[in-house]
């Protein structure tokens, strides 16, 4: 039985909860009071049928742990990292947990990478 550790540092959410194999991520997040959705996507889900590409998860941890990709994940998720998914489409397998990241912002990590790079470079240069 893998755990899903569910973390956001801008809310402060760090929670982990043990999962029985086949489970479905958003399922297991909704049973415990996880907001996995941004503002629009708190109006505009489709409950988790796989068809509004708003239950998107930052697989941190334990991507071998999850059933693979599905058709819909490919082509909703093509510009995105290959640790994003949807949890209504991701299943639980196990052996090993599983750690995500509820509501990725990819705008401010590639502000916080920018602003690394562009230190680094003002590093070489003084
Ligand atoms: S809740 Fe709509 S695609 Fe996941």
């Amino acid at each position: 039985m893998p755990a899903i550790k569910f973390v956001n540092d801008a809310e402060n959410l760090d929670k982990t909860v043990v999962a029985a194999n086949g489970t479905n991520v958003r399922i297991k997040a909704v049973e415990n009071g996880i907001d996995i959705y941004k503002f629009m996507g708190k109006l505009t889900n489709c409950g988790g049928i796989g068809q509004c590409g708003t239950c998107v998860i930052e697989v941190v941890e334990g991507m071998e742990s999850l059933s693979p990709r599905t058709a819909f994940e490919e082509r909703k998720l093509k510009n995105k990292p290959a640790n994003y998914r949807l949890a209504c489409q991701s299943l639980a397998n196990g052996p090993g947990d599983i750690e995500v990241q509820t509501k990725p912002d990819e705008k401010a990590k590639a502000k916080a990478k920018a602003a690394q790079q562009k230190a680094a470079k003002a590093g070489k240069l003084a």
